[in-house]
Order: C-alpha cells, then sequence, then structure tokens
C-alpha cells in the first residue's frame, strides 16, 4: 500500500471506528451522563462540561493497524471494526489510569480525567472503559466472524491486558531504582505498549484470515513496531514540545521514569555517576534543567534515536 492509499485507507476507516467507539461509551440513563460523559470528554468528542466538542483526539494508530492487517490478509475491515473499536478503549482505559499512575495532568492538549473529576471516578471510569472494551471484541460475533475467531482474539486480547499491566508495574517500579539495564527497559515496553500494538496487528489479521504461522509474525511485527513507538514517546516525553504533543516535557524526568535516555545517561562513562547522585536525591525544576543539560553532554537523545536517525 502507498503513502497516498495509506492516508485514503485512514480516511475511510476512521469515522466508522469513531462510531463504533461511540457506540459502546454511550448510556441512555440521565443519572449516568457524567458518568460516559467523562469516558467522551477523554475521547475528545465532549469538553468538561459535557457540550460536543472536537477537540485533539489521538492518532487510532492501533485500531487503523488492526483494519489493515485485516484487510492486508484478504479481509473485510468491517468485519474487524469492533475489535478495532475495543483496542482503542483499551487503550484509552489505559491512558486514563496512566495518567493518575504518573501524575500527569495533561494530555491531549487537555486536562486529565482525575485532574478534572478526582482520582477516585477516573479509576472508576477507566474500570468502565476495560470491561467495554471486551463488550466491544464480543460484538464481532454479530459481524459474521466465526465463533473460534472471537474466542482467539479474546485470548490474545486477554494476554495483552495482563501485558500491559505487568509493563506498568515494571514501569513504575523501576522509578525507585538506579540500577535499571537496558533489557530490563526492553521487557518493561514489551509489557505496556508493543504487547497491544502487537495484539492490533495480530486481532486484525486473525479476523482477516491468516493461518496461525502468519499471525505469529505479524503480531510480531507489530510489536517491534510498538517498541520503537514507545522508544520515540520516550524522547518526546522528554525533548517534545508541548504545543505539539499536548503532554508535558520534563516530568518523566520529575518521576524518575527510566527511560531509554535516561537509562543512556546513567550508563554514560563521563556524566554516569553525576546523573546517578542526581536521580538519586529531590528532584525539582534545578535538577531537570541539571539533568537537560546530562543528558546533552552524554548525547543520549541520539543513542535513543538510533545510528540512522542520529547520522
Ligand atoms: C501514548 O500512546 C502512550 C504510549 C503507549 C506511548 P499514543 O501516542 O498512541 O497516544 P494517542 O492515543 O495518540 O494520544
Ligand atoms: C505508555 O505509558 C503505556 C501505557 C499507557 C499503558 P507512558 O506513561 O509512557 O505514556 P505517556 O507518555 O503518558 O502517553
Ligand atoms: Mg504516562
Ligand atoms: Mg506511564
Amino acid at each position: 500500500m502507498t503513502q497516498e492509499t495509506l492516508r485514503d485507507f485512514s480516511t475511510r476507516w476512521l469515522p466508522a471506528i469513531e462510531s463504533e467507539m461511540r457506540a459502546m461509551l454511550s448510556g441512555d440513563e440521565p443519572a449516568l451522563a457524567a458518568y460516559y460523559g467523562m469516558m467522551q470528554y477523554h475521547m475528545g468528542w465532549l469538553n468538561q462540561t459535557f457540550q460536543a466538542d472536537h477537540a485533539a483526539a489521538g492518532k487510532r494508530l492501533r485500531p487503523l493497524l488492526c483494519l489493515l492487517a485485516c484487510a492486508e490478509t484478504g479481509g473485510d475491515p468491517a468485519q474487524a471494526l469492533p475489535a478495532a473499536a475495543a483496542i482503542e478503549i483499551l487503550h484509552n482505559f489505559s491512558l486514563v489510569h496512566d495518567d493518575i499512575e504518573d501524575g500527569d495532568e495533561t494530555r491531549r492538549h487537555r486536562a486529565t480525567v482525575w485532574v478534572l473529576w478526582g482520582e477516585p471516578q477516573a479509576i472508576n471510569v477507566g474500570d468502565g472503559m476495560f470491561a467495554l472494551a471486551f463488550a466491544s471484541m464480543q460484538r464481532m460475533t454479530g459481524h459474521k466472524v466465526a465463533d473460534a475467531t472471537v474466542l482467539r482474539a479474546l485470548q490474545i486480547f486477554t494476554e495483552t491486558c495482563v501485558a500491559l499491566t505487568e509493563g506498568q508495574y515494571l514501569d513504575m517500579s523501576f522509578e525507585q531504582r538506579g540500577d535499571v539495564t537496558v533489557p530490563e527497559y526492553m521487557r518493561m515496553i514489551q509489557g505496556k505498549t508493543a504487547a497491544l500494538v502487537g495484539a492490533s496487528v495480530a486481532i486484525g489479521a486473525l479476523v482477516g484470515g491468516a493461518t496461525p504461522a502468519q499471525d505469529a509474525s505479524l503480531q510480531r511485527f507489530g510489536q517491534a513496531i510498538g517498541l520503537a513507538f514507545q522508544i520515540q514517546d520516550d524522547i518526546l516525553g522528554i525533548w517534545g514540545d508541548p504545543a505539539v504533543t499536548g503532554k508535558a516535557a520534563g516530568n518523566d524526568i520529575l518521576r524518575k521514569k527510566k527511560s531509554l535516555p535516561l537509562l543512556h545517561a546513567l550508563n554514560d562513562a563521563q556524566v554516569g555517576a553525576q546523573f546517578g547522585a542526581l536521580m538519586a536525591g529531590d528532584i525539582g525544576p534545578a535538577q531537570v534543567t541539571q539533568a537537560f543539560n546530562l543528558l546533552d553532554k552524554a548525547g543520549s537523545r541520539a543513542y535513543a534515536d538510533g545510528p540512522e536517525r542520529a547520522a
């Protein structure tokens, strides 16, 4: 598929993905209007007073990959729409909880759900989205997808949820450690990010009719994209422009997140000891500025970018 047709593919399928998700994240009961309203706020469809909004939504990378994998393996993407919606809803559940876990106040250029409605409601909104993601996946049975395929998709999806929370556990536990290794980091991002990107491709291809061997290969391909994607997100978490990314830069340093650039600086022959001492103490704005200087000195951005990007 050429770049131009990829854009056409997105233009064609994005509205269908959005309406599939809207159908899942809606309720009729007036008493629950704010509950679904908070979900719809997070998705970018409503503003914080629950009026219609056209806020910057997510990139919808994962559901598009799912439908693309379905199409490329000879299937009809319409059949995989409930799966694509399930994957994006699950991703968004993880973001609502991740923003509490990371103490992040901004996402997609707006206040995060916990900032507006408090942590208890944000936890509950995330829980609701988590369950509705599974409900969405099950809707494939109404799209003439064989029961065995739906069951296998649910199996991949369930394994992915476990992997994602394992990754989040490792991510948070690494905040307390100064001796995290690159293999440990790769294991962590495999769980928190690559598992779901891999599942997006695997589930789409499964519905498209891939053989088990093809499906496993495509899942690994998706995971590889996910790993690269997370490393790029790590770079943006330090050097990204908040006006572009819609989320704060520097918070990963404040939280002592062991993102790849930080790991590189910690292991650098020249600045490693100084960076380690900095990370072992209390971190405030002055220490963040110092950390930026040391990251620059160590060339940690070029390292995370990789040899081709750095050249
Ligand atoms: C953010 O994912 C969290 C990561 C796994 C890096 P995205 O960058 O895909 O977030 P949205 O959905 O486009 O906002
Ligand atoms: C990404 O978390 C993975 C999940 C949300 C499961 P991050 O904490 O690295 O992502 P951002 O930078 O907040 O989007
Ligand atoms: Mg985060
Ligand atoms: Mg996080």
